[in-house]
């Protein structure tokens, strides 16, 4: 299975990606995660991405599709995967397309995960994630048992530092321009599969075994 999740920032795409990840068996290839894994080991790809993540705005095209490249050409991936914040712009999906036919390989599903951006703001405002893991909370909705601890491994959590409400309310406007419009790419393809990203996390994922079958 080949899956593409697009959405705009808090939608849930990483909390919800981890448990497809879980049942179907495939990989969860982030672009974000692996910027921050780039910026936390100093390199010089992090180093160049650092500017526009604090900021909510998108690392250049060429630096991702790069990065996104030498992923495809690990074995991981052969068994399928869900792709987590890439593509996000359209020189991105025609990378991706190039990608794609390179391996003689195809899409399955674009899940497309709709909240309304008031829900967005209240949910990446109190987001912390673990340091370790990377399992992701949230204070209001799915807090640590023990304040600032994960509950899996004991780790610090952290809180990103591109989750500020000013940088928030930049992210949600990049989405709405330049990653929104995708859906048009990916329409004439029958890719498309809408889903409500409001309520329960369990509830929504019900929604997407239900579009994923
Ligand atoms: P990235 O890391 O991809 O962030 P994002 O797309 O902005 O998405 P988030 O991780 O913020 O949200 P999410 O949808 O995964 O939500 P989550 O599950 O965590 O990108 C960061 C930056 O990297 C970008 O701004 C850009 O600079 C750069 N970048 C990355 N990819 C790029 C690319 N392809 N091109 C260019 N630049 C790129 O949930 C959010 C919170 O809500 C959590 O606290 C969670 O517990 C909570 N939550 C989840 N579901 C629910 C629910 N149902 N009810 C209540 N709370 C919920």
């Amino acid at each position: 299975m080949r899956i593409v999740f697009l959405g705009p920032p808090g939608a849930g795409k990483g909390t919800q990606a981890k448990l497809i990840v879980k049942d179907y068996h495939i990989r969860q290839l982030s672009t974000g995660d692996l910027l921050r894994e780039n910026l936390n080991r100093g390199t010089e790809l992090g180093v160049k991405a650092q500017a526009y993540m604090v900021g909510g705005n998108l690392v250049p095209d060429s630096v991702i599709l790069s990065m996104v490249g030498e992923e495809f050409q690990k074995p991981e991936l052969s068994a399928g995967y869900i792709l987590d914040g890439f593509p996000r712009t359209y020189p991105q999906a025609d990378g991706l397309d190039q990608l794609l036919k390179e391996q003689n390989q195809s899409l399955d599903h674009v899940l497309v995960l709709n909240v309304p951006d008031s829900e967005l703001i209240r949910r990446l405002t109190a987001r912390r994630s673990c340091s370790e893991c990377g399992h992701i909370y949230n204070l209001v909705f799915n807090p640590p048992k023990l304040d600032g601890v994960c509950d899996h491994d004991g780790s610090p959590l952290i809180h990103r530092s591109d989750d500020t409400e000013e940088t928030v309310v930049n992210r949600l406007k990049v989405y709405q321009n330049q990653t929104k419009p995708l859906v048009d790419h990916y329409k004439p393809q029958g890719l498309i599969r809408n889903i409500d990203g409001t309520g329960d996390v369990q509830e929504i994922y019900q929604r997407i075994l239900t579009a994923l079958k």
